[in-house]
């Protein structure tokens, strides 16, 4: 079968495989000593005083829900622009989702829609319990703004960091810790560095640590009585513990964050510098006091201005190859969320016009630059064929 160009995907090299290979030959497969080795990585390069291994994002936000106490009648707000798995952390725990709708320029989280919800639900008497900020494709959000409102109407803030490792802020490296209580980053193949599976939770809140270790294994507690493995069980929690093996790759991964991130940077450039000046294509806007990391590229095409739809044109690309993908859907108008919580699909009226513009093309560490300078003059090509004027 033909090999399809996908928006993102996973770089291993055989200093990858010689990692998992010498977890695989040692004692342990899982909760053994790469674990630790992995967390402690992360603790030294994000400058932050705990990491937890996990077996995904989604299972890093869910725990940080839970360690947040997060429960009926509390209500979490975040944008519309960002995976299932984000609001998906307020609904396992019982908790309500009020999506707010994104910055016209960064695509994250808007502060004045955060601000004018934020009025309309004390005016409810709602209580406000947190804000997940999601950093959107790799570009961190208003952080400083975000944190101030917090301060303000006192409430909890969490950071999807799962698109954004290695960027900064105001110069931060460990911004998502300084402003955030804690954070959630996703080790998936199609992100910066990948385990196969896995996650992690950063913070420097030891309630949060705690609770979260205790949840990522069962709710069990070990206690040195009686006999070398005697737990307790404190509450109920989860396996969503991460093995040795993935730990192994994820320490490997980790030696070439840097490298990955210096890649993807040149590959946008590139992207920056061809689509600039295409009429009916905008290329992402870059914050100048934040580092963009590019998880994804994502372009925006005025289809309405165009003779065409978007629907042709992921069908044009799959037939040369390329497999396009959108992000995101709104959440507001997924049926889940929408029926649940009897949302409209203009309640968010920025999410729906970047959703309906907005596209992820491919970008990861070793793409060729052959396959780039293909799509490209594939793109341009088929926007002029479609151009009205
Ligand atoms: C913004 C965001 N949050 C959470 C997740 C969940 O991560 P995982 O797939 O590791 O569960 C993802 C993964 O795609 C994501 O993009």
């Amino acid at each position: 079968m033909k090999n399809i160009i996908n928006y993102g995907k996973q770089f291993i090299d055989a200093s990858d495989i010689k990692e998992v290979t010498k977890v695989l030959k040692s004692q342990n497969i899982t909760q053994g000593p790469y674990v630790k080795k992995f967390e402690d990585e992360f603790k030294k390069k994000f400058k932050c005083k705990y990491a937890l291994a996990v077996s995904s994002g989604t299972a890093a936000l869910h725990l940080i829900g839970i360690a947040l106490g997060w429960k009926k009648n509390d209500v979490i707000l975040c944008s519309p622009n960002t995976f299932i798995a984000t609001a998906a952390s307020v609904e396992y725990c019982g908790a309500s989702v009020e999506f707010i709708d994104i910055d016209k320029e960064t695509f994250n989280i808007s502060i004045s829609s955060l601000l004018k919800k934020i009025k309309i639900l004390i005016k409810k008497k709602k209580k406000i319990k947190a804000v997940i900020a999601t950093d959107y494709a790799g570009q961190p959000s208003d952080w400083e703004e975000l944190y101030k409102i917090k301060k303000k109407y006192k409430f909890q803030l969490v950071n999807d960091n799962c698109h954004a490792i290695g960027s900064n802020y105001k110069g931060k490296i460990n911004y998502s810790t300084i402003y955030a209580d804690a954070v959630s980053l996703s080790f998936h193949p199609v992100k910066h560095i990948t385990t196969g599976e896995g996650g992690m939770i950063l913070t420097n809140n030891k309630k949060i640590f705690d609770s979260s270790l205790i949840n990522r294994s069962h709710g069990m507690v070990k206690k040195n009585k009686f006999y070398n493995g005697y737990y307790e069980v404190e509450n109920l929690g989860y396996n969503y513990r991460l093995n040795d093996i993935s730990c192994g790759l994820g320490l490997s991964q980790l030696k070439k964050l840097n490298k990955f991130l210096i890649y993807r940077k040149k590959v946008a450039r590139y992207y920056d510098n061809y689509f600039k000046n295409i009429k009916f294509i905008k290329i992402p806007k870059i914050c100048k006091d934040r580092n963009h990391v590019y998880h994804l590229y994502v372009l925006r095409i005025d289809f309405k201005k165009l003779k065409t739809t978007k629907k042709k044109l992921f069908q044009f690309f799959l037939k040369k190859g390329f497999k396009l993908q959108v992000h995101y859907i709104p959440l507001n108008i997924q049926k889940y969320f929408k029926k649940k919580y009897r949302l409209n699909k203009n309640d968010c009226p920025n999410a729906l016009r970047f959703y309906n513009e907005a596209l992820s093309i491919p970008i990861y560490y070793g793409i060729k630059s052959k396959v780039i300078k293909r799509f490209c003059s594939l793109l341009d090509g088929f926007v002029k064929k479609n151009q009205l004027f």
